[in-house]
């Protein structure tokens, strides 16, 4: 099978539903009817590429802007890409190749400083200059078995849908906005958080509960969006696993309390939910920490730079200090020397003619561009070429960041 004759190019309104079919399709479902009107809502048809095969859409690629916390809680205009898929038909002949690039460059032309991706497969995304950013982890927490340190305070209440729309949105704007690596979330996504949107591939949220969690002013400082397994029936015991599918708030403090109302059901044995992050704070809220199992560690979240500049000049830094790098780009957009000077916590970087102290390939810069990545291990596995003694120890320094980074949006 070639790719030479399949056209590529953005797609039309008259499309969309050829364009759905051939996602589904892809992503090996069977196109169900409706999606296509539903997805119609919100695609941008200049950003949502198809591959056409004839009339048949053999390959799919979108993206949609959004905004990403970085370090220091500044927000940064991104590309979030997505929808990625081409038919097994028509497999390794270019495709995916054909749609990524020219998104790239109309993002970059955009102005869009960075993408953002969830690959589904490690070894994808590289070789386009995208690079690992967040990780994650499943938690199982032992209901039998987590006692919580902190007295109970606030309240917890099940919420219909109208109030869970009305107040969960403000909730994920605190907590992303504390939380680098998040990316804001169009409206859509909410309706299929609230069950009253279909979730194709992602969990049926439609046969969940949802509940808030409100501090003692009455206001909603997280919610937990939850459904329950079959019940199993153990000597005359019932037992049931509660699937956290989005727990969120403010901080830890008062996520701990949703995740104690989670542990409280009765009949509930096992508390799981995916994506959390590798440094779930729950584990401090516990009188047992043991009973909280962090496992499944996984890259997430992939970064990939386009305007280098923007970028590190938007984020925050944990301590001061000068650097100048090399990138290496083969695609262009990161491609040049930059120099870093941080004061004060705050970065400027632009162009820079002088001696290079480290040279860095785009995919890795653009991983630790969120503040989770070692760039000393990543020299150590010969990925980081070090010009002067002590420069990548620096760079390592500089780029950390004491929050680590995490995504809990699936996109
Ligand atoms: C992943 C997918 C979109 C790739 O599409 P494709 O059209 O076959 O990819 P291309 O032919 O354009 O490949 C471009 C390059 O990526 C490589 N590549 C593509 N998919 C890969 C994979 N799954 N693993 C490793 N390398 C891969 C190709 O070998 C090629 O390498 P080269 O540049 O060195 O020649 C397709 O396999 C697919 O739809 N998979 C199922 C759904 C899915 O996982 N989508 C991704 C969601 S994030």
């Amino acid at each position: 099978m070639t790719g030479g004759a399949v056209e590529v190019r953005t797609i039309t309104e008259a499309e969309v539903d050829a364009w759905s079919d051939g996602l589904e399709i892809g992503f090996l479902r069977v196109p169900a009817k409706g999606l296509g009107a539903f997805r119609s809502s919100y695609i941008d048809l200049d950003r949502t590429w198809g591959a056409f095969d004839g009339e048949r859409v053999v390959g799919t690629l979108r993206s949609y802007r959004t905004e990403l916390t970085v370090p220091g809680g500044a927000f940064v205009p991104a590309s979030a890409v997505t929808n990625v898929a081409v038919t097994a038909t028509h497999r390794r002949s270019g495709l995916m190749r054909r749609m990524m690039e020219p998104d790239l460059a109309a993002s970059a032309a955009r102005g869009e400083p960075v993408a953002v991706l969830i690959p589904s497969e490690y070894p994808i995304y590289g070789r386009f200059g995208f690079g690992p950013a967040t990780e994650h982890v499943w938690l199982s927490l032992d209901a039998g078995r987590a006692r919580f340190l902190p007295p109970p305070w606030g309240a917890v209440e099940l919420a219909g849908v109208r109030t869970f729309l009305a107040e969960a949105p403000h909730v994920y704007d605190r907590y992303r906005a504390a939380a680098p690596g998040n990316i804001a979330r169009p409206d859509w996504k909410w309706d299929v958080l609230a069950g009253t949107a279909p979730s194709p591939g992602g969990a049926d949220h439609s046969r969940a509960f949802r509940a808030l969690f409100r501090d003692g002013s009455g206001a909603a400082r997280g919610y937990v969006v939850y459904a329950l397994g079959e019940v199993e029936w153990e000597s005359g015991r019932p037992q049931v696993t509660l699937e956290v599918h989005e727990l969120a708030g403010d901080d830890p403090a008062a996520e701990a309390e949703l995740w104690r109302y989670c542990a409280q059901v009765d009949w509930v044995r096992t508390v799981q939910a995916l994506p959390r992050s590798p440094h779930e704070g729950l584990r401090w809220f516990l009188a047992d920490a043991r009973a909280l199992r962090l496992s499944g560690h996984s890259d997430m979240m992939w970064a990939r730079l386009l305007d280098v500049p923007a970028a590190l000049s938007a984020r925050s830094y944990a301590v001061d200090g000068r650097v100048v790098f090399e990138v290496v780009d083969p695609l262009g957009y990161a491609a040049g020397r930059f120099e870093l000077d941080v004061s004060g916590g705050a970065g400027t970087c632009g162009p820079s003619s002088a001696e290079p102290d480290l040279t860095v390939p785009v995919d890795v810069l653009s991983g630790a561009f969120l503040g989770g990545t070692s760039l000393l291990a990543l020299r150590q596995a010969g990925r980081v070429e070090e010009h002067r003694p002590g420069a990548v120890a620096k760079a390592d320094q500089l780029f950390r960041w004491p929050v680590p980074p995490v995504c809990l949006t699936w996109f």
